[in-house]
């Protein structure tokens, strides 16, 4: 991984793959490649806020890894900043958000698509019972992405996306 530009003034990265990692002063220098934590934003619940670390150029994840093509396709460019509105089965929670293109900046598309989600707006029977479960959203959200007890980061439709 790329250090957080963060970390730049400290280390120097422009090794080869496999090379040893050394220090502003020629030493090898046996700390993990990992992005500071303390230099990135969190969210309200203490999580760090990586769609903001993005935004904010402190974290860039790779397009593609070396020898591979850029998975985005010029058909597939609209959908990347779609976002999709899937309706709340319940009238006291708001209606969820997913937004395609703050997930693309770190999945291809066959990641989700058709294993995950059939790709088609409302064609996907989620509830948050099978979520916590660790299906659908569940797959990531609560694993490797912000958890779910961050209720209202997905169930963030304003109340008058539902008439
Ligand atoms: C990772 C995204 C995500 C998070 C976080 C999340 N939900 Fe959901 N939730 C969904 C999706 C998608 C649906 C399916 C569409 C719908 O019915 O709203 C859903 C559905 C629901 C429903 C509708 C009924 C049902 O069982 O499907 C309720 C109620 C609900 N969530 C409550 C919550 C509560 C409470 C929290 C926080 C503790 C929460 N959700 C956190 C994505 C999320
Ligand atoms: C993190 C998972 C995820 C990734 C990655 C992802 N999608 Fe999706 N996609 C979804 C979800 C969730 C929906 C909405 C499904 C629903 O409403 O039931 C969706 C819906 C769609 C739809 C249907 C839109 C509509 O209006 O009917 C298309 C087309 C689509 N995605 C294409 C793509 C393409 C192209 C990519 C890659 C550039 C991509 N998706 C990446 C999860 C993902
Ligand atoms: C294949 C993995 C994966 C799946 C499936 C997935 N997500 Fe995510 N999601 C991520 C990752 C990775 C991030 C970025 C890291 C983070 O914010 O924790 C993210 C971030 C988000 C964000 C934050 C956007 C922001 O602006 O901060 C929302 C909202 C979200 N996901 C909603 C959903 C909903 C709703 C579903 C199901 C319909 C879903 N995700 C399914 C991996 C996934």
């Amino acid at each position: 991984m790329d250090p957080a530009p963060a970390d730049w003034p400290n280390y120097r990265y422009e090794r080869k793959p496999g090379e040893l990692k050394k220090d502003k002063y020629g030493m090898i220098d046996p700390t993990p490649d990992v992005v500071s934590l303390t230099f990135l934003p969190v969210d309200t619940y203490g999580f760090v806020d990586w769609v903001k670390s993005i935004n904010e150029g402190l974290v860039r994840p790779k397009d593609t890894l070396p020898g591979q093509i850029n998975h985005l396709k010029p058909e597939d460019l609209e959908t990347n900043n779609q976002d999709i509105l899937i309706r709340s089965k319940m009238k006291f929670m708001p209606d969820v958000i997913f937004p395609h293109a703050q997930h693309n900046a770190w999945l291809k598309c066959s990641v989700c698509h058709p294993k995950i989600f059939k790709k088609k707006a409302g064609a996907n029977n989620i509830s948050m019972a099978a979520i916590w479960k660790g299906q659908w959203c569940g797959r990531c959200h609560d694993r490797v992405a912000f958890p779910t007890r961050n209720c209202f980061k997905c169930h963030s439709a304003p109340g008058d996306a539902k008439k």
